[in-house]
């Protein structure tokens, strides 16, 4: 579905701001994984995004998206296979247009070339879709979406993503600016849009119990480098005391790399 092939990002390279933020990275993510993925800040997790949605390219390695290489793909062309969403609720609907204008914009992502007009009909299968969210939004097509509180705009823009038909749907802390009532929402949601549409997902959070409760699979980051790749079986077996302790063992591990390094 997705292959990361031995990929590094240096920022700024030959200056003193020198700074490799993935360091020869390699992931296979199947169809209809549900990846979620942790580690600190400045880990490399939000650059692996952009190395994926073609923000940046690569200094080093290949990405594969359906076995096509994409490596060199500018970021609007990539934009028909990937989905993404940002923790700041704002960035991904244009809260100055209808909700009906939102939507006509996802539907069109699908369907470039076609001239497509709003109707009664189109009208309808907005309303069904919206339906899911179960907030009420079917009933206000014609409301700016900056009318809507935060958890609508992000669940909002969870159901504009889905309906692009994305070949890897990419959440970087999606629900981390919501209050813990909208963000358990947005987390139901993603996961049954996920299950309903069968997605391939990859979800950044800060929210161990998330990482833990949702997906089939967890990564750490460190260092730019992808540090524990936990499958199904394993993770629900994982507590949140776990994947501290595992963090443990990889820093001591590093540490005592370097102290031999140092004694040398
Ligand atoms: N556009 C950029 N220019 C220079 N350095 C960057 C840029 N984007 C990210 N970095 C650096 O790369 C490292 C990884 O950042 P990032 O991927 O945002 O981490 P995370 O999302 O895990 O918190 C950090 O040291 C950050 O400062
Ligand atoms: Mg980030």
């Amino acid at each position: 579905m997705m292959k990361i092939d031995r990929v590094s990002m240096t920022f700024n390279q030959g200056t003193p701001d020198e700074n490799q933020a993935l360091n020869n990275v390699s992931l296979d993510v199947h169809d209809g994984d549900f990846v979620t993925v942790i580690g600190s800040n400045g880990a490399g997790k939000t650059t692996l995004y952009n190395a994926i949605a073609g923000t940046y390219t690569p200094t080093e390695g290949r990405i594969f998206i359906r076995d096509i290489d994409v490596t060199r793909t500018p970021e609007f062309k990539r934009s028909r296979y990937i989905g993404r969403i940002f923790q700041n609720p704002l960035l991904g609907t244009a809260g100055k247009m209808s909700l009906e204008d939102n939507m006509v914009i996802c539907h069109k992502k699908g369907y470039k070339s076609l001239k497509i007009s709003l109707n009664n009909k189109l009208r309808e299968y907005f309303r069904s879709r919206l339906r899911e969210l179960d907030m009420g939004l079917e009933n206000r097509l014609k409301d700016n979406v900056e009318l809507f509180s935060g958890g609508q705009r992000q669940a909002l823009t969870l159901l504009m993503a889905v309906l692009s038909e994305p070949a890897i749907l990419l959440l970087d802390e999606h629900t981390a600016a919501l209050d813990p009532r909208n963000a358990e929402i947005v987390m139901n949601l993603t996961e049954k849009f996920a299950k309903e549409y069968k997605l391939t997902v990859m979800m950044i959070t800060h929210n161990m119990q998330h990482a833990l409760q949702y997906g089939n699979r967890l990564l750490m980051m460190d260092s730019g480098q992808i540090v524990l790749d936990i499958d199904s079986e394993e993770k629900s077996q994982l507590t949140i005391d776990g994947v501290v302790q595992r963090f443990r063992d990889i820093k001591k591990k590093e540490l005592a790399n370097d102290q031999l390094l140092l004694h040398v």
